[in-house]
């Protein structure tokens, strides 16, 4: 794999830029592929993918989630709304699954569409999901909810996200939109990985070095490139431009307004710009967040010496860390 990180020199003029909101809907044209089933393996599968060997888990299969979340009788609407809660609030109150915390530690809050939670939790509501080998064995008592019409039933999917990004007939937007979601859950993915395996330390090095491999293997799978920037930089390789700044300072205003931040997309002649907030999680702090309480001695001692001029400590959960910023021709 190549280490080179495609640094892009965004000149944006402001005279003829339009902004605009992307929309998170599927295209018609693919509605009876199921795109709650779509979305669902790209977004969720990273971690909770059911062909993902026991040993080598991050999270729950689906199902299980299913299993915990599903009570006879229960209505779509109810189901779909306890999913939307979690989603919007991990935390220790709302857990309906404290085996899996005790195994994997909490699910860190992310940012995903309402709709698109929605159309997840409305797919696992009407479909049986896939199972993983030793599923019924560990649960004896998990029969689906008696409406699953067996559209999703016993097929891992074995085709990969990347393979559904290059074919999906998404707009530009969207994909953009895509990119940044699947590069963050890849990495969330490896570092949460990490650091449940080796520690914090070792996930640091890992972060250091791998960080820059995974999202430029992205970029040339998809055509596209894709870059972090903060306004207090780890690294001063992904220090804000000027322009990256003022989306960051929009996204802060979102939080502050206590809005769900909505990508931006800027077009300038054929390349398409979107910015899209990075939060902080709970996972985050061991690295971004206090030192000495929530950064242990050793940690931020090896973050100084290899970083001298970090701006990137004091956060805490749910702040803007940065952005992605993906750009790609139309
Ligand atoms: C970066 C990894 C990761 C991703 C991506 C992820 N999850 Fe999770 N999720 C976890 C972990 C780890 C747990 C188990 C610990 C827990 O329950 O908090 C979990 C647990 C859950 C639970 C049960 C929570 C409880 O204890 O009550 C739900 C519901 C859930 N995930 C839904 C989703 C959905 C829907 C998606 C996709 C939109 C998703 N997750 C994506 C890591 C992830
Ligand atoms: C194990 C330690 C560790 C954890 C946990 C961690 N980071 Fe980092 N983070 C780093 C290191 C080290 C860098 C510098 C990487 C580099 O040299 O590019 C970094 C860089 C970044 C950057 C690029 C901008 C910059 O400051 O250079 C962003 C954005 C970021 N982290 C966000 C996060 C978020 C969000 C989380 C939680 C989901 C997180 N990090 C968790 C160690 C960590």
């Amino acid at each position: 794999m190549k280490n080179i990180f495609p640094i892009l020199l965004l000149i944006i003029s402001f005279g003829c830029q339009k902004s605009e909101k992307p929309s998170y809907g599927i295209k018609t044209a693919i509605a009876e592929q199921n795109p709650g089933k779509k979305l669902m393996e790209m977004q969720c599968y990273v971690c909770h993918n059911p062909a993902t060997p026991h040993e080598n888990r991050i999270a729950p299969p689906m199902i299980a989630v299913k299993s915990h979340y599903y009570k006879k009788g229960m209505s779509k609407a109810d189901f779909v709304n306890d999913i939307q809660n979690w989603i919007k609030n991990p935390v220790a109150e709302n857990v309906k699954m404290p085996g899996a915390v005790k195994r994997f530690g909490m699910m860190p809050k992310q940012y995903f569409s309402e709709s698109a939670i929605r159309q997840i939790a409305e797919y696992m509501y009407e479909n049986e999901l896939e199972k993983p080998v030793d599923f019924d064995k560990n649960h004896k008592n998990m029969n689906g909810n008696g409406k699953g019409n067996g559209n999703g039933k016993g097929n891992v999917n074995r085709q990969n996200n990347q393979g559904f990004l290059n074919n999906n007939p998404f707009s530009n937007q969207e994909k953009g939109l895509q990119i940044a979601l699947q590069t963050k859950a890849v990495l969330g993915k490896n570092l949460m990985g990490k650091i449940q395996k080796e520690g914090t330390l070792a996930a640091l090095d890992f972060c250091h070095i791998k960080a820059f491999q995974l999202t430029d293997s992205m970029s040339v799978v998809k055509n596209a490139t894709i870059k972090r920037a903060s306004d207090k930089p780890r690294n001063a390789k992904n220090k804000a431009t000027a322009a990256e700044e003022i989306y960051i300072q929009l996204f802060k205003d979102d939080i502050k307004n206590n809005k769900d931040s909505e990508p931006i997309v800027v077009e300038n002649g054929r390349n398409i710009n979107l910015y899209y907030p990075i939060l902080t999680n709970s996972m985050c702090l061991q690295c971004h967040g206090t030192p000495k309480t929530q950064i242990t001695e050793t940690v931020f001692a090896q973050i100084k010496k290899k970083y001298p001029n970090d701006k990137a400590i004091g956060y805490n959960i749910n702040e803007i860390r940065g952005i992605w910023n993906v750009s790609f021709n139309k």
